[in-house]
Protein backbone atom coordinates (compact mmCIF):
# COMPACT_ATOMS: atom_id res chain seq x y z
CA UNK A 1 0.00 0.00 0.00
CA UNK A 2 1.43 3.35 -1.30
CA UNK A 3 2.02 6.17 1.66
CA UNK A 4 0.66 9.98 1.10
CA UNK A 5 4.46 10.93 3.05
CA UNK A 6 5.96 8.87 0.03
CA UNK A 7 7.44 10.69 -2.97
CA UNK A 8 6.68 9.83 -6.57
CA UNK A 9 8.85 10.47 -9.28
CA UNK A 10 7.39 11.33 -12.59
CA UNK A 11 8.25 10.27 -16.35
CA UNK A 12 10.03 13.51 -16.92
CA UNK A 13 11.81 13.73 -13.84
CA UNK A 14 9.84 16.08 -11.58
CA UNK A 15 9.87 14.46 -7.87
CA UNK A 16 7.11 15.27 -5.41
CA UNK A 17 7.70 14.93 -1.90
CA UNK A 18 4.64 13.13 -0.93
CA UNK A 19 0.89 12.50 -2.94
CA UNK A 20 -0.96 15.48 -2.24
CA UNK A 21 -1.43 18.19 -4.80
CA UNK A 22 -3.69 21.09 -4.41
CA UNK A 23 -6.65 20.52 -6.82
CA UNK A 24 -7.26 23.38 -9.55
CA UNK A 25 -9.31 26.03 -7.93
CA UNK A 26 -10.10 29.39 -10.05
CA UNK A 27 -9.45 32.27 -7.25
CA UNK A 28 -11.26 34.61 -9.29
CA UNK A 29 -8.57 37.20 -7.99
CA UNK A 30 -6.46 38.00 -11.07
CA UNK A 31 -6.58 41.84 -12.99
CA UNK A 32 -9.51 42.51 -15.41
CA UNK A 33 -7.23 41.16 -17.83
CA UNK A 34 -6.54 38.21 -15.98
CA UNK A 35 -2.59 39.56 -14.98
CA UNK A 36 -1.66 38.05 -11.47
CA UNK A 37 -2.43 39.53 -8.87
CA UNK A 38 -0.10 40.17 -5.21
CA UNK A 39 -3.10 38.90 -3.15
CA UNK A 40 -3.64 35.77 -5.92
CA UNK A 41 0.07 35.00 -4.78
CA UNK A 42 -0.18 35.08 -1.30
CA UNK A 43 -3.08 33.45 -1.39
CA UNK A 44 -1.48 30.55 -3.25
CA UNK A 45 2.01 31.12 -0.77
CA UNK A 46 -0.38 30.29 2.19
CA UNK A 47 -0.75 26.98 1.04
CA UNK A 48 2.37 25.80 0.11
CA UNK A 49 5.27 24.27 1.58
CA UNK A 50 3.93 21.17 3.06
CA UNK A 51 2.07 19.77 0.20
CA UNK A 52 3.44 18.24 -3.02
CA UNK A 53 2.46 20.31 -5.78
CA UNK A 54 -0.20 23.01 -6.06
CA UNK A 55 -1.98 23.38 -9.53
CA UNK A 56 -3.23 26.93 -10.24
CA UNK A 57 -6.75 27.53 -11.44
CA UNK A 58 -7.49 27.64 -15.01
CA UNK A 59 -5.48 30.15 -17.51
CA UNK A 60 -6.78 31.15 -20.45
CA UNK A 61 -4.53 30.50 -23.95
CA UNK A 62 -6.31 32.70 -25.97
CA UNK A 63 -8.67 35.49 -25.43
CA UNK A 64 -12.17 34.29 -26.29
CA UNK A 65 -11.37 31.42 -24.38
CA UNK A 66 -11.57 33.48 -20.69
CA UNK A 67 -15.07 31.76 -19.28
CA UNK A 68 -14.83 34.44 -15.79
CA UNK A 69 -13.85 37.75 -14.83
CA UNK A 70 -10.78 37.38 -12.14
CA UNK A 71 -9.54 34.49 -14.32
CA UNK A 72 -5.95 34.16 -14.83
CA UNK A 73 -4.85 34.88 -18.19
CA UNK A 74 -1.38 33.35 -20.20
CA UNK A 75 -2.53 34.04 -23.83
CA UNK A 76 0.19 36.53 -24.08
CA UNK A 77 3.74 36.66 -23.22
CA UNK A 78 2.98 40.22 -21.14
CA UNK A 79 1.67 37.69 -18.31
CA UNK A 80 4.94 35.97 -17.98
CA UNK A 81 6.29 38.29 -15.18
CA UNK A 82 2.99 37.88 -13.10
CA UNK A 83 3.44 34.02 -13.45
CA UNK A 84 6.82 33.85 -12.37
CA UNK A 85 5.50 35.77 -9.21
CA UNK A 86 3.09 32.96 -9.13
CA UNK A 87 5.52 30.16 -9.76
CA UNK A 88 8.03 31.52 -6.96
CA UNK A 89 5.16 31.96 -4.83
CA UNK A 90 4.22 28.03 -4.80
CA UNK A 91 7.33 26.99 -5.09
CA UNK A 92 8.25 27.40 -1.12
CA UNK A 93 9.90 24.55 0.64
CA UNK A 94 10.00 21.93 -2.39
CA UNK A 95 6.52 22.61 -3.55
CA UNK A 96 5.62 22.66 -7.33
CA UNK A 97 3.84 24.51 -8.99
CA UNK A 98 1.63 23.38 -12.29
CA UNK A 99 -0.24 25.72 -14.28
CA UNK A 100 -4.08 25.00 -15.81
CA UNK A 101 -4.37 25.56 -18.88
CA UNK A 102 -7.32 25.76 -20.86
CA UNK A 103 -10.36 27.23 -22.96
CA UNK A 104 -13.91 27.80 -21.90
CA UNK A 105 -15.06 27.56 -25.22
CA UNK A 106 -18.79 27.61 -25.31
CA UNK A 107 -18.99 27.48 -21.16
CA UNK A 108 -18.55 31.27 -21.39
CA UNK A 109 -20.64 34.39 -22.55
CA UNK A 110 -20.48 37.29 -24.55
CA UNK A 111 -20.83 39.74 -21.74
CA UNK A 112 -17.37 38.36 -20.01
CA UNK A 113 -16.07 38.05 -23.76
CA UNK A 114 -16.48 41.86 -24.17
CA UNK A 115 -19.79 41.27 -27.41
CA UNK A 116 -17.67 38.61 -28.68
CA UNK A 117 -19.27 35.36 -29.22
CA UNK A 118 -18.17 32.66 -27.72
CA UNK A 119 -16.54 29.52 -29.89
CA UNK A 120 -16.90 26.12 -29.70
CA UNK A 121 -16.47 22.60 -31.91
CA UNK A 122 -20.24 22.85 -33.11
CA UNK A 123 -22.73 25.88 -32.64
CA UNK A 124 -24.61 23.84 -30.25
CA UNK A 125 -25.63 25.92 -26.43
CA UNK A 126 -24.86 23.73 -23.68
CA UNK A 127 -27.71 22.36 -21.48
CA UNK A 128 -27.98 25.16 -18.58
CA UNK A 129 -29.87 27.98 -17.83
CA UNK A 130 -29.25 31.35 -20.20
CA UNK A 131 -26.48 29.46 -22.17
CA UNK A 132 -25.61 31.43 -25.47
CA UNK A 133 -25.36 29.42 -28.89
CA UNK A 134 -21.39 29.57 -29.79
CA UNK A 135 -20.05 29.87 -33.17
CA UNK A 136 -18.68 26.50 -34.93
CA UNK A 137 -15.16 26.76 -35.27
CA UNK A 138 -13.27 27.28 -38.75
CA UNK A 139 -10.44 24.66 -39.61
CA UNK A 140 -7.97 27.23 -38.99
CA UNK A 141 -9.17 28.18 -35.64
CA UNK A 142 -8.35 25.02 -34.48
CA UNK A 143 -5.19 24.24 -35.43
CA UNK A 144 -4.32 28.15 -34.12
CA UNK A 145 -6.05 26.98 -30.79
CA UNK A 146 -3.38 24.23 -30.21
CA UNK A 147 -0.98 26.06 -31.26
CA UNK A 148 -2.04 29.03 -28.67
CA UNK A 149 -2.09 25.84 -26.01
CA UNK A 150 1.75 25.37 -26.98
CA UNK A 151 2.59 28.92 -26.73
CA UNK A 152 0.96 28.65 -23.14
CA UNK A 153 3.11 26.01 -22.24
CA UNK A 154 5.89 27.50 -23.51
CA UNK A 155 5.50 30.58 -21.49
CA UNK A 156 4.43 28.41 -17.99
CA UNK A 157 8.00 27.23 -18.68
CA UNK A 158 9.68 30.20 -19.19
CA UNK A 159 7.84 31.58 -16.02
CA UNK A 160 9.52 28.97 -13.64
CA UNK A 161 6.68 26.38 -13.47
CA UNK A 162 7.13 23.00 -12.97
CA UNK A 163 4.82 21.68 -15.47
CA UNK A 164 1.34 22.35 -17.22
CA UNK A 165 -2.30 20.66 -16.70
CA UNK A 166 -4.22 20.29 -19.98
CA UNK A 167 -7.72 21.01 -18.80
CA UNK A 168 -9.79 18.14 -20.48
CA UNK A 169 -12.60 18.33 -17.71
CA UNK A 170 -15.79 19.92 -16.74
CA UNK A 171 -16.95 20.79 -19.96
CA UNK A 172 -14.44 23.18 -21.45
CA UNK A 173 -13.49 23.61 -24.63
CA UNK A 174 -10.90 20.08 -24.56
CA UNK A 175 -13.85 18.36 -23.67
CA UNK A 176 -16.43 19.69 -25.85
CA UNK A 177 -14.27 18.64 -28.81
CA UNK A 178 -15.01 14.83 -27.65
CA UNK A 179 -18.63 15.30 -26.36
CA UNK A 180 -21.01 14.42 -28.79
CA UNK A 181 -23.20 16.71 -26.95
CA UNK A 182 -21.19 19.87 -28.28
CA UNK A 183 -19.20 18.28 -31.33
CA UNK A 184 -21.35 17.50 -33.82
CA UNK A 185 -18.81 18.45 -36.66
CA UNK A 186 -18.60 16.34 -39.81
CA UNK A 187 -14.90 17.05 -40.81
CA UNK A 188 -11.81 15.74 -39.73
CA UNK A 189 -12.71 17.28 -35.76
CA UNK A 190 -15.65 15.47 -35.79
CA UNK A 191 -18.46 12.13 -36.02
CA UNK A 192 -17.42 8.80 -34.14
CA UNK A 193 -15.44 8.51 -31.22
CA UNK A 194 -11.95 8.26 -33.47
CA UNK A 195 -12.97 11.61 -34.65
CA UNK A 196 -14.18 13.33 -31.39
CA UNK A 197 -10.56 12.33 -30.23
CA UNK A 198 -8.55 13.93 -32.83
CA UNK A 199 -8.53 17.25 -31.07
CA UNK A 200 -7.44 15.53 -27.89
CA UNK A 201 -4.81 14.05 -29.41
CA UNK A 202 -3.03 16.43 -31.40
CA UNK A 203 -3.20 18.66 -28.42
CA UNK A 204 -1.30 16.14 -26.64
CA UNK A 205 0.88 15.29 -29.26
CA UNK A 206 1.57 19.31 -29.97
CA UNK A 207 2.31 20.05 -26.52
CA UNK A 208 4.54 17.11 -25.10
CA UNK A 209 6.50 17.87 -27.93
CA UNK A 210 7.12 21.35 -26.78
CA UNK A 211 8.11 20.70 -23.67
CA UNK A 212 10.23 17.54 -24.78
CA UNK A 213 12.18 19.67 -27.46
CA UNK A 214 12.46 22.97 -25.36
CA UNK A 215 15.23 21.73 -23.43
CA UNK A 216 13.69 22.04 -20.17
CA UNK A 217 14.61 19.45 -17.26
CA UNK A 218 11.91 17.88 -15.07
CA UNK A 219 8.77 19.54 -16.24
CA UNK A 220 5.59 17.84 -16.18
CA UNK A 221 2.17 17.26 -18.72
CA UNK A 222 -0.55 16.10 -16.85
CA UNK A 223 -4.22 15.73 -18.48
CA UNK A 224 -7.74 16.19 -16.60
CA UNK A 225 -10.19 14.76 -17.64
CA UNK A 226 -14.17 14.49 -15.99
CA UNK A 227 -15.69 10.91 -16.64
CA UNK A 228 -19.05 11.78 -17.86
CA UNK A 229 -22.09 13.68 -18.92
CA UNK A 230 -25.51 13.52 -18.30
CA UNK A 231 -26.50 14.85 -21.44
CA UNK A 232 -28.14 13.06 -24.55
CA UNK A 233 -25.56 12.53 -26.37
CA UNK A 234 -22.64 12.64 -24.25
CA UNK A 235 -19.86 11.52 -22.83
CA UNK A 236 -20.55 7.89 -21.76
CA UNK A 237 -18.11 5.73 -18.99
CA UNK A 238 -17.50 3.88 -22.27
CA UNK A 239 -16.32 6.80 -24.20
CA UNK A 240 -14.27 7.65 -21.34
CA UNK A 241 -12.34 4.28 -21.34
CA UNK A 242 -11.17 4.85 -25.03
CA UNK A 243 -10.06 8.25 -23.81
CA UNK A 244 -8.45 6.87 -20.68
CA UNK A 245 -6.49 3.98 -22.62
CA UNK A 246 -5.33 5.79 -25.69
CA UNK A 247 -3.96 8.77 -22.87
CA UNK A 248 -2.49 6.21 -21.08
CA UNK A 249 -0.20 5.45 -24.16
CA UNK A 250 0.68 9.07 -24.62
CA UNK A 251 3.92 10.56 -23.46
CA UNK A 252 2.21 12.28 -20.59
CA UNK A 253 3.61 12.41 -16.77
CA UNK A 254 -0.01 11.66 -15.41
CA UNK A 255 -3.84 11.55 -15.46
CA UNK A 256 -6.01 13.59 -13.23
CA UNK A 257 -9.80 12.07 -13.14
CA UNK A 258 -12.22 15.37 -12.07
CA UNK A 259 -14.95 14.07 -9.59
CA UNK A 260 -16.55 15.73 -6.77
CA UNK A 261 -16.62 12.58 -4.82
CA UNK A 262 -14.01 9.90 -4.91
CA UNK A 263 -16.23 7.05 -4.13
CA UNK A 264 -18.62 7.98 -7.09
CA UNK A 265 -20.35 5.11 -8.65
CA UNK A 266 -20.82 5.47 -12.46
CA UNK A 267 -24.80 5.59 -14.32
CA UNK A 268 -23.92 2.91 -16.63
CA UNK A 269 -25.76 -0.33 -15.49
CA UNK A 270 -22.67 -1.82 -17.03
CA UNK A 271 -20.01 -0.09 -14.55
CA UNK A 272 -21.32 -0.43 -11.52
CA UNK A 273 -18.97 -3.18 -9.79
CA UNK A 274 -16.14 -0.67 -8.64
CA UNK A 275 -16.36 3.10 -8.13
CA UNK A 276 -15.22 5.21 -11.52
CA UNK A 277 -11.80 5.50 -9.98
CA UNK A 278 -11.06 1.93 -9.87
CA UNK A 279 -12.36 1.57 -13.22
CA UNK A 280 -9.71 3.89 -14.61
CA UNK A 281 -7.18 3.21 -12.56
CA UNK A 282 -7.41 -0.21 -13.60
CA UNK A 283 -8.09 0.52 -17.00
CA UNK A 284 -4.52 2.59 -16.67
CA UNK A 285 -2.53 -0.43 -15.58
CA UNK A 286 0.62 0.96 -14.14
CA UNK A 287 1.08 3.05 -17.19
CA UNK A 288 0.85 6.30 -15.84
CA UNK A 289 0.32 7.99 -12.05
CA UNK A 290 -3.54 8.56 -11.72
CA UNK A 291 -4.96 11.49 -9.24
CA UNK A 292 -8.05 11.00 -7.42
CA UNK A 293 -10.48 14.08 -6.19
CA UNK A 294 -13.66 14.68 -4.91
CA UNK A 295 -14.48 14.86 -1.21
CA UNK A 296 -11.03 14.78 0.60
CA UNK A 297 -11.22 15.79 4.09
CA UNK A 298 -9.65 13.11 6.63
CA UNK A 299 -6.50 11.08 6.41
CA UNK A 300 -8.97 8.07 5.81
CA UNK A 301 -10.13 9.90 3.05
CA UNK A 302 -6.69 10.40 1.61
CA UNK A 303 -5.76 6.68 2.25
CA UNK A 304 -8.85 5.57 0.70
CA UNK A 305 -7.79 7.41 -2.58
CA UNK A 306 -4.20 5.55 -2.55
CA UNK A 307 -6.21 2.42 -2.60
CA UNK A 308 -6.50 3.15 -6.14
CA UNK A 309 -4.68 6.17 -7.71
CA UNK A 310 -1.29 7.37 -6.87
CA UNK A 311 -1.85 10.91 -6.06
CA UNK A 312 -4.62 12.53 -3.43
CA UNK A 313 -5.97 16.43 -4.57
CA UNK A 314 -7.30 18.12 -2.26
CA UNK A 315 -10.00 21.20 -3.09
CA UNK A 316 -11.98 22.51 -1.03
CA UNK A 317 -10.62 21.35 2.20
CA UNK A 318 -7.47 23.49 1.45
CA UNK A 319 -9.36 26.58 1.20
CA UNK A 320 -11.15 25.99 5.17
CA UNK A 321 -6.89 24.42 5.97
CA UNK A 322 -4.53 25.77 4.29
CA UNK A 323 -2.23 23.35 6.31
CA UNK A 324 -4.68 20.09 5.97
CA UNK A 325 -1.50 18.21 4.36
CA UNK A 326 0.95 19.36 6.92
CA UNK A 327 -1.39 18.15 9.42
CA UNK A 328 -2.07 14.62 8.21
CA UNK A 329 1.18 14.48 7.46
CA UNK A 330 2.26 15.21 11.18
CA UNK A 331 -0.51 13.24 12.52
CA UNK A 332 -2.12 16.20 13.81
CA UNK A 333 -5.35 15.34 12.12
CA UNK A 334 -7.36 16.00 15.24
CA UNK A 335 -6.16 20.04 14.49
CA UNK A 336 -7.67 20.15 11.07
CA UNK A 337 -10.39 22.83 10.51
CA UNK A 338 -13.31 21.50 8.76
CA UNK A 339 -15.43 24.55 9.19
CA UNK A 340 -15.03 28.05 7.84
CA UNK A 341 -16.70 31.35 9.31
CA UNK A 342 -16.91 34.60 7.35
CA UNK A 343 -14.99 36.27 9.71
CA UNK A 344 -12.14 33.98 8.58
CA UNK A 345 -12.21 34.33 4.78
CA UNK A 346 -9.86 37.27 5.20
CA UNK A 347 -6.74 35.27 7.13
CA UNK A 348 -7.60 32.66 4.53
CA UNK A 349 -7.35 34.93 2.00
CA UNK A 350 -10.37 33.36 -0.05
CA UNK A 351 -11.62 35.81 -2.50
CA UNK A 352 -15.74 36.49 -2.78
CA UNK A 353 -15.51 34.62 -5.90
CA UNK A 354 -14.43 31.23 -4.23
CA UNK A 355 -16.10 31.64 -1.63
CA UNK A 356 -19.58 31.69 -4.02
CA UNK A 357 -18.28 28.43 -5.39
CA UNK A 358 -17.63 26.98 -1.38
CA UNK A 359 -21.13 28.21 -0.49
CA UNK A 360 -22.42 26.31 -3.56
CA UNK A 361 -20.71 23.01 -2.75
CA UNK A 362 -20.21 22.51 1.00
CA UNK A 363 -22.91 24.97 2.40
CA UNK A 364 -22.70 23.27 5.48
CA UNK A 365 -19.32 23.85 5.67
CA UNK A 366 -19.48 27.63 6.23
CA UNK A 367 -20.51 29.02 9.29
CA UNK A 368 -22.91 32.75 8.78
C1 LIG B 1 -13.51 27.49 -5.59
C2 LIG B 1 -13.34 26.38 -6.60
C3 LIG B 1 -12.77 26.67 -7.84
C4 LIG B 1 -12.54 25.64 -8.78
N1 LIG B 1 -11.89 25.93 -9.96
C5 LIG B 1 -11.48 24.92 -10.77
C6 LIG B 1 -10.61 25.17 -11.87
O1 LIG B 1 -10.20 26.31 -12.14
N2 LIG B 1 -10.23 24.11 -12.64
C7 LIG B 1 -10.65 22.83 -12.38
O2 LIG B 1 -10.25 21.90 -13.09
N3 LIG B 1 -11.47 22.56 -11.32
C8 LIG B 1 -11.86 23.55 -10.50
N4 LIG B 1 -12.60 23.26 -9.37
C9 LIG B 1 -12.91 21.85 -9.04
C10 LIG B 1 -11.85 21.30 -8.07
O3 LIG B 1 -10.56 21.22 -8.67
C11 LIG B 1 -12.19 19.88 -7.54
O4 LIG B 1 -12.17 18.97 -8.60
C12 LIG B 1 -13.55 19.82 -6.85
O5 LIG B 1 -13.75 20.93 -5.99
C13 LIG B 1 -13.67 18.53 -6.03
O6 LIG B 1 -12.67 18.42 -5.05
P1 LIG B 1 -12.93 18.80 -3.50
O7 LIG B 1 -14.12 18.01 -3.06
O8 LIG B 1 -11.66 18.39 -2.81
O9 LIG B 1 -13.18 20.27 -3.44
C14 LIG B 1 -12.90 24.30 -8.46
C15 LIG B 1 -13.51 24.02 -7.22
C16 LIG B 1 -13.71 25.04 -6.29
C17 LIG B 1 -14.33 24.70 -4.95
Amino acid sequence: MIKSNETLTFKRGLTLKNRFMMSPMTTKMSFFDGTVTNDEVNYYALRSGEIGAVITGAANVQDNGKGWDGELSVADDKFIPGLAKLAAGIKKNGTKAILQIFHAGRMTDSGVLHGTQPVSASAIAAERDNAETPRAMENSEITELIENFKKATKRAIEAGFDGVELHGANTYIIQQFFSPHSNRRTDQWGGNLDKRYKFINDLVDGVTKVVDESGVKNFIVGYRLSPEEYENPGISIEDTMFLVDKLADKPLDYLHLSENDYKRVSVSDSYKNKTILEYVHDRINGRMPLIGVGGVTTKEDSEAILNSGELIAVGGQMLLDPHFVGKILSGHDDSVRHTLSLFDTDELMISNGALAFLEQKMPEKIIK
